[in-house]
């Protein structure tokens, strides 16, 4: 029996994709080169040092001090906590407060397992801060997806097992994170991308949300 939900937050429950897009494109343009909205998609559910590592290689900057890779990872999030500010309940993305309602008149704990160390600023900012039984955000974790750190540390938080968790994730990282972690997981996108997960949505809406219930008894074909 499924006993709790892990969601993701980046891109499940909100779209902060295009602001992360302008911050960091607004640092390629600093440092003198494109990067463009394909390139953008490798850093979907990436930490941010890496997703810097990402961006250097596209504008082929080597050599950079490990000083100077932090000045640009704050600079970049400096921008991006400027462009979050503007969240409201309303950037909530459909389907998100409709699953959390019905999880919880089941009796599903709920948690958040993302990477970003401004979860709690977006969640203040979509008013969702008290919406979820425990948050684990990039502030507690070690180990960055795909690795399982971030949502086994979620399953601990609700003291369930972590065969009795679901993920919800829109990253192939993030899927693999919580297949490593022994966890059921739903994709929210493309099946290009999330193949791996045992079903996938292009959006939260789009969820049969009883199927949830039961994943643990269904075996992905
Ligand atoms: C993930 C996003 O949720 O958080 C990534 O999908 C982002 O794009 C990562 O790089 C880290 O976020 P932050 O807010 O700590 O820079
Ligand atoms: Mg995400």
């Amino acid at each position: 029996m499924i006993k709790a939900c892990i969601f993701d937050l980046d891109g499940v429950i909100v779209d902060t994709a295009r602001f992360h897009y302008i911050a960091w494109k607004r640092l390629a343009n600093m440092l003198g080169f494109e990067f463009t909205e394909h390139d953008n998609e490798r850093l979907k559910g990436v930490s941010r040092m890496d997703s810097l590592e990402i961006l250097l290689s596209v504008g082929n900057i080597t050599n950079l001090t490990h000083e100077k890779k932090l000045e640009y990872a704050d600079m970049k999030n400096k921008w991006y906590v400027e462009y979050i500010s503007t969240l409201t309940p309303a950037d909530i993305l459909p389907g998100a407060i409709e699953i959390l309602e019905f999880l919880k008149s089941h009796n599903i704990k709920t948690a958040i397992g993302s990477a970003s160390k401004n979860a709690m600023s977006i969640l203040q900012g979509l008013k969702l801060e008290h919406a979820f039984d425990t948050i684990v955000d990039g502030t507690r974790i070690a180990k960055a997806k795909p690795d399982p750190q971030v949502f086994l540390t979620g399953a601990y938080d609700l003291k369930v097992s972590p065969g009795q968790c679901v993920v919800f994730e829109d990253a192939e990282a993030g899927i693999e994170a919580a297949i490593r972690g022994g966890m059921k997981c739903i994709g929210i996108g493309s099946p290009v991308q999330l193949g791996k997960a045992d079903i996938v949505v292009p959006s939260l809406d789009k969820l049969n949300f009883d199927i949830v219930l039961s994943l643990d008894s269904i075996t992905k074909q």
